[in-house]
């Protein structure tokens, strides 16, 4: 008991901590099982806040079913083992229609029926767990194990909260044994990756072996961080009660005691109504937030169930039809590297063909060089692929057993395998480049077309289809090469007459004059979008002033920082871009010069100032900056022409000379006033 509270709790605190407890319990229920939340969540904490704060102040008020009991048990060496009465069964698996109709007519004829009314559920790709509940208060969870033994996670289940640690309403059984399968939601199961990534641990390969890695953490603090919930699929040992005699109608019950039950599971009559379901759910597979292998059939009377029994550990009333694998295993015989449209370099995956679903895989992308490392991925490894929907096949993971001792790792190529550029790695970035830009086949085609498109260079009646062309022809080998076409090679083109090839070279003579921002951008440096391409522009005023500027000088840039620096910095370093900018500005293309700023009319106009000692709210570079957007110039040195003398901390002779001279010295605050 709390030393500092020896008197026992006052009836109105008993009564508040029922409220609380049964408020938080419903709203539970309304999140958790009808998916239909009623209260915001900051709602829900503070409910629960003041239980914890009731709860501490009268610990003999802590029960083991309140709610504010899920997590804080402490990690364990080993799990206990637990024995399951009834064993846990698995299920018998069909792959064809064939096979559900051959189990439709054994239970028909086993039971001597016409037509068998089943209960068609998704087969949900988690992990079976069995919940016992005694006079409705959660007192073990554990795992299936092998069926009969398992393991005893109840810290780690109570923990869920989609797993009520007390049952709602009444009508229970005395003894509940609750079976169904605790999974991962796709969502949550991309969230742990991510901060898996974040904490530079291996990713899970599927949701399926992260629910069950989460499940099995000796830390119950660990699986409480982690996003599982449930679904009851079943139940085991009843004991002082009774449950109705349709498996459908149980699961209802379990639905109003507060447990999770499939919205999509249903009654359906006969094969045709299997069968039917079946395609249903393969069509709903994707859009689904969870996985699902299959959908499992079982025969919804009870007591029917009870005739036909099981054998070998399976029960002869269900059924799993399972849709076609989405993953396999195969070699990975080697890694290539394809260049895509913005130059990044994508590791690609050539296997030992397999068939995936029904479609045969020989190539899977490996994402990118980071996911090659943190999954470890070696050539010469047996590899996980899968195939989702329409999405393009993936390695998910290596099969680490079966690692060959030759496995090597694949390396990502320091020049570009399609023009032999220097591959870059930005920093912070996850995708090598190639810096090949503009001379890069792989890019050009795509650089092409932003290059023409309307807010670059806008090259009137260029569009996709007409740049292909001239690329399969050979016309054009970088941008610059369309300043330089004949009228007698666009003519061979199809579609093209001589009018449109007429338009076409009017069009790119009209293009030529454009101005430094439009330029900059039609360049297509990665990183600067239009506004970027404007910031420069304006900054620089020229061209060569741009190519020449350091990382330094770019980063003074408004609004750029050092990635986006480093990647102008990059692209002007490479030789065949600035080759395919002289091609460009000698075939003619030319912008007036930048509209000079109204220096006159600017507050510090024709002021000129000298910097010395150290500013405590700014760089020096930053006061020169500030002083220059207000139309002053900045100057080294003082002469009887400087306006004024700005003096920071421990000044150099600047200020001496400032004294001799007698122009006027600004302090700190005096230079902030005049900046505003
Ligand atoms: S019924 C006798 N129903 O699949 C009942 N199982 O392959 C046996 N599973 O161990 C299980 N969704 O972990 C059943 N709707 C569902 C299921 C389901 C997933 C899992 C369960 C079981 C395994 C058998």
């Amino acid at each position: 008991m709390n030393p500092m509270h020896s008197s026992p709790p006052p009836e109105h605190v008993k009564k508040r901590v029922e409220e609380l407890r049964e408020q938080i319990n419903y709203h539970n229920y309304l999140y958790y099982v009808l998916d239909a939340p009623e209260i915001p969540d900051a709602e829900y904490d503070r409910m629960l806040r003041e239980l914890e704060e009731l709860e501490k102040r009268y610990p003999e008020l802590i029960t083991p079913d309140s709610p504010t009991q899920r997590v804080g048990a402490p990690p364990v060496k080993e799990f206990g083992e637990v024995r399951h009465d009834p064993p846990m069964l698995s299920l018998n698996n069909a792959f064809k229609d064939q096979e559900v109709h051959d189990f439709d007519r054994r239970v028909r004829e086993r039971l001597g029926v016409e037509q068998v009314e089943y209960h068609a559920e998704p087969k949900l790709d988690g992990l079976a767990i069995s919940l016992i509940y005694e006079e409705g208060v959660l007192v073990r969870g554990a795992t299936r194990g092998d069926g009969f033994r398992g393991e005893d996670v109840t810290a780690n289940v109570r923990t869920i909260g989609a797993i009520p640690l007390r049952l709602r309403g009444s009508g229970y059984p005395r003894v509940l044994d609750v079976r169904g399968e605790v999974f991962m939601t796709k969502e949550g199961f991309e969230r742990l990756n991510a901060a898996q990534e974040r904490a530079g641990l291996k990713p899970f390969a599927n949701p399926r072996n992260a629910a069950a890695g989460s499940l099995r953490q000796l830390d119950p603090n660990v699986t409480a961080q982690r996003p599982l919930t449930m679904y009851c699929w079943g139940i085991g040992l009843v004991q002082g009660g009774t449950l109705p005699e349709r498996h459908s109608a149980i699961m209802e019950r379990l639905r109003d005691w507060g447990l999770r039950v499939s919205p999509k599971s249903q009654v359906v009559k006969g094969v045709q109504g299997c069968l039917a379901y079946y395609r249903r759910m393969a069509e709903e597979r994707d859009e689904l937030p969870y996985e699902i292998d299959g959908v499992v059939y079982k025969v919804d009377r009870i007591d029917w169930q009870e005739r036909l029994g099981e054998l070998s550990r399976a029960p002869r009333w269900a059924l799993a039809h399972k849709f076609p694998a989405k993953e396999e295993m195969t070699r990975l015989l080697d890694v290539e590297w394809q260049v895509g449209r913005t130059g990044a370099l994508t590791p690609v995956a050539r296997l030992e063909p397999v068939s995936v679903g029904g479609v045969t895989v020989s190539n899977a992308t490996l994402h990118n060089q980071d996911e090659i490392e943190r999954k470890d991925i070696r050539i010469g490894d047996t590899v996980i692929v899968r195939r989702a929907g329409d999405v393009i096949p993936e390695v998910v993971a290596v099969v680490e057993s079966r690692r060959p001792p030759d496995a090597r790792k694949p390396r990502l190529p320091r020049h570009c395998p399609v023009c032999g550029s220097d591959v870059i790695l930005l920093p912070g970035e996850k995708i090598a480049r190639c810096s090949g830009g503009l001379y890069c086949p792989a890019q050009r085609r795509e650089a092409i077309k932003h290059f023409a498109s309307r807010r670059a260079m806008d090259i009137e009646g260029l569009g996709d289809k007409l740049v292909e062309q001239l690329d399969e022809k050979g016309l054009i080998r970088d941008v610059a090469d369309l300043y330089y076409l004949q009228q007698e090679d666009l003519e061979k083109l199809e579609r093209m007459g001589k009018k449109s090839a007429q338009n076409l070279l009017q069009a790119l003579e009209k293009s030529k004059r454009t101005t430094l921002a439009r330029f900059i951008y039609a360049l297509g440096i990665r990183h600067v979008g239009e506004a970027t391409a404007k910031e420069i522009a304006d900054h620089f005023g020229s061209l060569e002033r741009i190519m020449q500027a350091t990382r330094e000088d770019l980063e003074a840039v408004q609004d750029i920082g050092p990635v986006v620096a480093e990647s102008i910095y990059r692209f002007f370093r490479e030789k065949h871009n600035r080759e395919v900018i002289d091609k460009l500005l000698a075939a003619g293309i030319h912008w007036p010069a930048p509209p000079r700023r109204d220096r006159e009319s600017l507050p510090l106009a024709g002021k000129t100032f000298v910097l010395t000692g150290t500013l405590s709210s700014m760089t020096r570079e930053e006061a020169k900056e500030r002083l220059e957007a207000l139309g002053a110039k900045v100057s080294g040195s003082v002469s009887k022409r400087t306006s004024y003398v700005v003096v920071g901390a421990d000044p150099g002779s600047k200020y001496d000379k400032a004294l001799q001279l007698g122009i006027p010295v600004l302090d700190e605050p005096a230079f902030l006033e005049l900046i505003g």
